[in-house]
């Protein structure tokens, strides 16, 4: 006799979880270099789940915040050649890249005298204070357009002095910014005003990019948890998100 699994058609198959987001931009997979993965077991182990989900590419998103994580191509070529080696040994085949998420503060200034780390020669992935807007913003942002960079800025959502001040955020985006939402922003993960204001600017079209933001396990797991919310994978499916063309 036969037995054929009943498939649940409600359920994606878990290749086909993050099909939408087919690049996967940010993320802190290179081990001990920042406040993501701690060896090279877990950043092969991580990348394996995100294959898995449906991720067809990453590129790797290394702090570089000169006063707690003052991070260069130097400290990251080998953490990066070991997981690469690592990967290679494992079979692991999908395309594994590195580049960075650049807190913006009066040290940027001096990094941007050097070639920045980009995330296709012209994206560069920034975040900025998480306590208030840096006053000289405009000014970094204008610069950074002034060399042929385009700013990305990191989950917009997840400044909260921007929620009750939405015009900053068409502010910034007058400004030359694109923003990247973090995917556990829209499941609730980092709280309801988050979700909330991820969804906004998401219904206003203000979204370009989506990414994991994945540091730990506890992110891995609420990533896959997003297999059992029908609505928001239907939504994410339907968004214009540019990812596929990293
Ligand atoms: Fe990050």
């Amino acid at each position: 006799m036969l037995f054929f699994r009943k498939r649940n058609t409600e359920t994606p198959l878990p290749e086909d979880l993050l099909a939408f987001m087919s690049t996967d931009l940010h993320s802190h997979l290179l081990p001990g270099i920042d406040d993501g993965v701690p060896d090279v077991a877990t950043a092969v182990q991580f990348i394996a789940q995100l294959q898995h989900l449906g991720i067809k590419k990453i590129i790797t998103t290394p702090h570089i915040m000169m006063d707690r994580y003052p991070n260069s191509r130097d400290t990251m070529t080998a953490p990066y050649e070991a997981v690469q080696q690592s990967l290679s040994a494992g079979n692991i085949t999908l395309p594994f890249h590195y580049a960075a998420e650049y807190y913006l503060d009066e040290q940027f200034e001096a990094l941007m005298k050097a070639p920045l780390l980009t995330l296709n020669g012209q994206l560069v992935l920034v975040e900025i204070s998480f306590m208030s807007p840096p006053p000289q913003l405009h000014g970094w942002l204008f610069d950074l357009g002034a060399q042929g960079y385009t700013p990305l800025l990191a989950h917009p959502e997840r400044y909260n002095y921007c929620h009750k001040n939405f015009e900053l955020y068409q502010q910034y985006k007058q400004w030359g910014c694109l923003f990247q939402v973090n995917l556990l922003s829209l499941t609730g993960y980092y709280g309801k005003h988050i979700q909330q204001a991820a969804e906004k600017l998401m219904e206003l079209n203000m979204i370009d990019y989506i990414g994991t933001d994945l540091h730990h396990e506890k992110h891995l797991q609420a990533i896959s948890n997003i297999s059992k919310n029908k609505k928001l994978r239907q939504e994410l499916e339907k968004y214009p998100f540019r990812n596929h063309t990293l």
